[in-house]
């Protein structure tokens, strides 16, 4: 296991030199020892197996192709003071799950995460940003990425781009809960064409536009620990909830226009204790 200081290029000569590498790229810190704030690029290059983890250093900034023709299942970089992640920082990388949990990330520029590919099928597993200090989501740093799984929990989040999940293809799962959203207006959770799991619990809510989820199909929805007090049919109009269907592929199958969302969401409600706090889950 190495230590957060020096150079990983250094690192990686050493155990190159001496014939013995691990499968596991780590660094781990130890208290007197967090010195590493820079990560060069190339400071990967090669690499085509095992997991990339750098755990609690003291990583400020991410150069343009740190992550340069690499190829590794897991990229996981938690509890750094990372604040900014640029453009060009992966370049031709397949990975099938990125972890950025944990750091302290207000900003992330759009494209970021356009430059990689998944390790199997055409599908990237998993893209996590809890627990940073994301405040607003801007289209085109996640629409337009092939992502299934996307957790956003955790953060600061108040406004959502219109869009701003737009064109995501193989998405099936994205967490919104523990943030500050205060409303979800239109266009932001229309058109969800694969059934997915979407939570939007813990944060702020109080007001969702009419058409909020027109057009969409989600397989849950979870809206609960809100400061919503008036659900109005329209705004389960032409959504589906609860559908089984498996996604085609290609993302696109025939999109089902029906109010079985709103019964759904109707029935749940009668059910809920407290007005204020509602769940609308699938089947
Ligand atoms: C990270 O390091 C800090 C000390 O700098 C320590 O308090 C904290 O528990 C460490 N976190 C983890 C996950 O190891
Ligand atoms: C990422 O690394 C941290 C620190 O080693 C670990 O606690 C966490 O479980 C890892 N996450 C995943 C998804 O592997
Ligand atoms: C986190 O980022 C904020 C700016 O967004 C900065 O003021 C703060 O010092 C950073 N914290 C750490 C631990 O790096
Ligand atoms: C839902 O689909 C209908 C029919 O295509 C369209 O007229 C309407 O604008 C869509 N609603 C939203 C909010 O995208
Ligand atoms: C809940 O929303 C109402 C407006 O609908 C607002 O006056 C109130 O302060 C909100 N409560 C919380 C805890 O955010």
């Amino acid at each position: 296991m190495w230590k957060c200081g020096g150079l990983i290029s250094f690192h990686l000569l050493v155990v190159l030199v001496q014939g013995n590498v691990a499968q596991d790229f780590r660094l781990d810190s130890h208290l007197a020892d967090r010195s590493l704030f820079y990560l060069a690029k190339n400071s990967f290059v090669g690499r085509s197996e095992g997991d990339i983890t750098i755990k609690n250093c003291s990583i400020e900034t991410i150069a343009p192709e740190a992550f340069k023709n690499v190829r590794v299942n897991r990229i996981n970089i938690t509890g750094n003071p990372l604040s900014v992640l640029r453009r060009r920082i992966f370049s031709f990388v397949v990975v099938d799950e990125i972890y950025f949990d944990g750091n302290n990330i207000s900003e992330i520029e759009t494209g970021t995460f356009h430059y990689i590919y998944p390790v199997k099928e055409e599908s990237l597993q998993i893209l996590s940003l809890s627990h940073n200090k994301l405040r607003k989501i801007k289209r085109g740093v996640f629409s337009g990425t092939n992502f299934k799984k996307l957790m956003l929990s955790y953060n600061e989040i108040y406004y959502i781009q219109y869009a701003a999940f737009e064109n995501m293809p193989y998405l099936l799962s994205l967490s919104l809960a523990h943030n500050k959203l205060q409303s979800i207006d239109s266009g932001i959770f229309n058109n969800f064409l694969n059934p997915t799991m979407l939570s939007v619990s813990d944060n702020k809510l109080n007001y969702i536009h009419p058409v909020a989820f027109e057009n969409s199909t989600f397989l849950s929805l979870d809206l609960q620990r809100n400061n919503l007090s008036d659900i109005k049919k329209e705004y389960f109009a032409n959504t589906f909830i609860g559908c089984r269907q498996e996604p085609r592929t290609n993302g696109i199958r025939e999109k089902k226009i029906t109010n079985a969302g709103y019964r759904e969401a109707r029935d749940a409600m009668r059910r809920a204790p407290d007005p204020d706090s509602m769940q609308i889950n699938g089947k």
